[in-house]
């Protein structure tokens, strides 16, 4: 039985996710919020294992339904271990990255049928309840990224396709997905914090 809340955070690279993340648990963790934090892929050791594989700019070759499967097979085992339990505590769990990076990297990226890759992700039978979309140019978000592994490396066009795909998903779920533009670290901090205070029905800070 789920009694937390799932929220998950997507975004093209570049796109400050990780610092925007660390902000938004902070703060609701100082709101009195028991958060627990994962990031696909990876956060369970089998996962960390498939995420090296899947990073790794030697695999370049690496068939696209292989890619796919292994993005899944990380997220299975860290539903079990991880979201499924911490949701039946009552804990906040906050994603970075779920089932609509699948959407847009492996389908809107990489070409697979969008539809296959949405029955695909139905055995997850979890859905986020909140996600925060933080968008940013391709080119822009590319540029701020120094290290790049195997899927960052990808072509220009490859992450526009992306990103078009989180506008395309965002359209068809307004409800769940809130579109946050990123910009200077304060600001796209303030909006978020909005967000979430009006998702978990917080009196607003002043
Ligand atoms: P990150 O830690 O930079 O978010 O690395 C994860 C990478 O994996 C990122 O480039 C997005 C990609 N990804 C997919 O292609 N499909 C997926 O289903 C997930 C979860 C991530």
């Amino acid at each position: 039985m789920k009694k937390g809340k799932f929220i998950s955070f997507e975004g093209v690279e570049g796109s400050g996710k990780s610092t925007q993340m660390k902000l938004a648990i902070k703060f609701l963790e100082k709101k009195g919020f028991p958060v627990v934090f994962v990031y696909e892929p990876g956060s369970t050791a089998i996962g960390e294992e498939i995420r090296k594989v899947l990073l790794d700019p030697a695999y370049k070759k690496i068939d696209n339904y292989c890619e796919l499967f292994l993005f899944i097979a990380s997220r299975a085992q860290l539903i079990k271990q991880t979201i499924e339990p911490e949701l039946a505590k009552g804990k906040i769990v906050v994603s970075d990255r779920f089932t609509d990076a699948t959407i847009c990297y492996q389908g809107y990226g990489s070409g697979l049928d969008i539809d296959f890759i949405k029955r695909v992700n139905s055995f997850a039978k979890l859905k986020p309840d909140l996600t925060i979309l933080l968008d940013i140019n391709a080119v822009k978000g590319l540029q701020r990224v120094k290290q790049k592994d195997r899927i960052e490396q990808k072509c220009l066009a490859y992450h526009q396709r992306v990103r078009e795909g989180y506008l395309k998903l965002t359209a068809e779920e307004p409800e769940r997905i809130k579109i946050v533009e990123a910009e200077g670290v304060k600001e796209t901090a303030e909006k978020i914090r909005k967000l979430l205070e009006r998702f978990l029905g917080l009196q607003p800070m002043l």
